[in-house]
Parts: structure tokens; C-alpha cells; sequence
């Protein structure tokens, strides 16, 4: 047995426990202070760790990550849309609809051939990957392009936004006053914004002129939120549909099933129609509602869509394009169109 605990021992008999504790406390605590002032702490070498300074930041959850988006309001395409600092998109939701293989430029790139425009109207042109596409007369129009491909046509672009484009005179003079046999909506994609395109298109249109809306079938309703959380996005602009479904019965709607976002033709196009101007006011709040934006699950599953092969060989495209070249009445045209209805 050591002297400290004989010393121990003899303390708690004589002066009780809770005092014989409170020595021993005392008598480590002088011992430490002994020690220090023998053998101070060597001074920091090289090889000591460094205390941290800055606690590292911890990762976001996927969660986390599409709040943090929300909050920092990516809404839109182009120069604007960068990723903010520090942040990264979030990965997709999963895909509900069985992929027909078939990309939106193949399915742009058959309609150049079908129809042989003679004139060609792009609204979002980016890099010039669709607009390679055009052997026609082409205007194209974005506020943030940077083209990148070669082009094959004869092209006047304009560096602004397409509600700028309608708005000035003079801005369709490379078309010579004739109408528009294809145009490609891509440009921002909002509702209201892709609205607007469609309707000041319809109106620059020749009678057997059609339109394809891009991204109208957005893969789950992560990718259709108006602020941008994925690096494929598609916005809300398939709420488009809806409109144009109850508002004009008399245009042929065909939705497409192509990679990445969809297509969806339009056709039966009437330019002098002032149906959606008058109701644009009304279907504004609709359109632009914010989000979490829920798409309908049919809409997803692109179960209303058409597979491409079927649309692209249709008869109708040639009919369409002998009428145009004998000049034919725009009435002639609007049977034809009732084939693309049909297609299984
Ligand atoms: C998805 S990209 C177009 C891609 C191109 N059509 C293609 O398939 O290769 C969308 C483009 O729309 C443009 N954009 C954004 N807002 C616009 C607006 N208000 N009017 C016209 N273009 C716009 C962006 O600058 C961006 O380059």
C-alpha cells in the first residue's frame, strides 16, 4: 500500500470524507502548478497542429441544396443565368416517360427537309446548334448569343430579347414582307414569355406554316420550376397547353416525344386570330404562378404524346408543301391537317 493512500486512509477516519477530497483536489491542483514552472511548454514547432481556424463548411443535402437555389432566384437562360457561387444544380428527380431516342434537332432537322421552308424564324438561337439546321431565308433572335457552328444560310440575327424584336418596325425586312414557313420557339423559358412568342409568331405565319414550341414536356416538375434548380431546364412553359387547348380549338396540337424536353408542333395556324391577346390578360396570373410547379402525371408519362416517326412520316407534309408551291388559299390547307390528329 503507497504512503498517499495510508495518508488517505488516516485523513477520512480523522477529518471525514468530503473534506479529505477536498485536500487531495488541492494537493493536484498545486502539483500541476509545480510542474509547469519546472518544465514549461516547449515553444510551437513546425510539426505541432495547427488549432482549426475556420470550422469547414458542411456539404448540403439535396434538400438543402434545391432551398438554396429557390433563394437565390436563377430565373432564365443566358448571360443571367449562371450558377451562383458556392452552389451546385441538384440532380434530377427521376424520368417517368419511356425516351423515344429521338432528339429535338433530329425531329427540327426532318421537319428543315419535309417542309423546306422558305423561310425561317428561330427564337432562342444560343450557340447556333438548331439554327445549323436552316437552309432557308432566317431571322434568328436571342439577348445572349454566342454561335458557335457554322451556319449554312442566309441569316440576319439580332442581339435582343424577343419581346424587344416584335416590338421594333422593320425588324421582319429580311423576309421581304413574305410570311414564315417554320419557327422554332426556344427562347425563355417562361409561360408567359413562350405565350407571347406564340402569339406574336402566329401572325408572321403562312398558311401552311407550323411552330414548335421547345421543352413543353418537362421530364419531372423539378426541371418545370420558373427558378432554376437542374442543369437541364425546362421551365414552365408547358402550361402553354393548356391555353392554347381551351382557348383555340382550331389549331392542330401535336406534342412530341423527343430527347431532352419534348417538342410540340403547331399547326392550322391563323394569323389574323386576336383570340389569345384578348384572354392574355386573364391566363397571365395562371401562367405565371409561382412556384413548386406540379405537372400532371399523364403530361409526364407523355402518354398524349406522339412518338416522332409516326408525325414525320406523314403524307400531310407533302400535301402541305404542293399547296404552298400553287399558291393555294389558306381554307385548302386547314383539312390537311386533321391526318396529324390521327397518327397512332
Ligand atoms: C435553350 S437556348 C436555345 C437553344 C437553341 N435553340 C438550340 O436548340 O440550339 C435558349 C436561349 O434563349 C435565349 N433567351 C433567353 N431569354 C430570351 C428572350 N426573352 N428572348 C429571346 N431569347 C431569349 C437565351 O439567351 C438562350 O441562348
Amino acid at each position: 500500500m503507497s504512503i498517499r493512500s495510508v495518508v488517505g486512509t488516516g485523513l477520512r477516519t480523522t477529518i471525514g470524507r468530503a473534506e479529505t477530497e477536498q485536500l487531495r483536489r488541492r494537493e493536484v491542483a498545486a502539483r500541476r502548478r509545480l510542474a509547469r514552472l519546472i518544465a514549461p511548454p516547449a515553444p510551437e514547432s513546425n510539426h505541432a497542429p495547427k488549432p482549426p481556424t475556420a470550422k469547414p463548411k458542411p456539404k448540403l443535402t439535396r434538400e438543402e441544396m434545391i432551398d438554396a437555389l429557390g433563394r437565390a432566384g436563377v430565373e432564365g437562360l443566358g448571360a443571367g443565368s449562371q450558377l451562383p457561387a458556392g452552389l451546385s444544380w441538384a440532380s434530377p428527380d427521376p424520368f417517368e416517360h419511356v425516351s423515344s431516342g429521338f432528339h429535338k434537332h433530329e425531329f427540327l432537322g426532318a421537319l428543315h427537309e419535309l417542309l423546306q421552308p422558305r423561310r425561317y424564324f428561330e427564337i432562342g438561337v444560343d450557340q447556333g446548334q438548331s439554327l445549323t439546321l436552316s437552309r432557308a431565308r432566317t431571322i434568328g433572335v436571342d439577348p445572349a448569343y454566342r454561335i458557335t457552328r457554322s451556319i449554312h444560310c442566309d441569316v440576319q440575327t439580332f442581339l435582343q430579347t424577343s419581346d424587344d424584336f416584335f416590338a421594333t418596325d422593320g425588324n421582319f425586312d429580311h423576309f421581304e414582307g413574305q410570311p414564315v414557313d417554320l419557327a422554332f420557339i426556344d427562347g425563355m423559358h417562361l409561360a408567359e414569355f413562350a405565350l407571347r412568342d406564340f402569339m406574336n409568331t402566329e401572325k408572321h405565319m403562312s398558311p401552311g406554316g407550323a411552330i414548335v414550341l421547345d421543352d413543353m414536356l418537362p421530364r419531372n416538375s423539378l426541371e418545370a420550376q420558373r427558378i432554376r434548380r437542374t442543369s437541364a431546364w425546362a421551365g414552365d412553359v408547358y402550361k402553354v397547353h393548356e391555353v392554347l387547348r381551351r382557348h383555340r380549338p382550331d389549331l392542330t396540337i401535336v406534342p412530341v416525344n423527343t430527347e431532352p424536353t419534348g417538342s410540340y408542333l403547331v399547326v392550322g395556324l391563323d394569323p389574323s386570330s386576336t383570340v389569345l391577346s384578348e384572354v392574355y390578360d386573364d391566363v397571365l396570373a395562371e401562367l405565371s404562378s409561382p412556384d413548386p410547379q406540379t405537372v400532371d402525371a399523364d403530361w409526364l408519362r407523355r402518354s398524349t404524346a406522339h412518338a416522332p416517326g409516326p408525325v414525320l412520316e406523314s403524307s400531310v407534309w407533302a400535301q402541305v408543301r404542293e399547296l404552298r408551291d400553287d399558291n393555294a388559299p389558306a381554307e385548302e390547307f386547314r383539312g390537311r391537317w386533321s391526318a396529324l390528329h390521327d397518327l397512332g
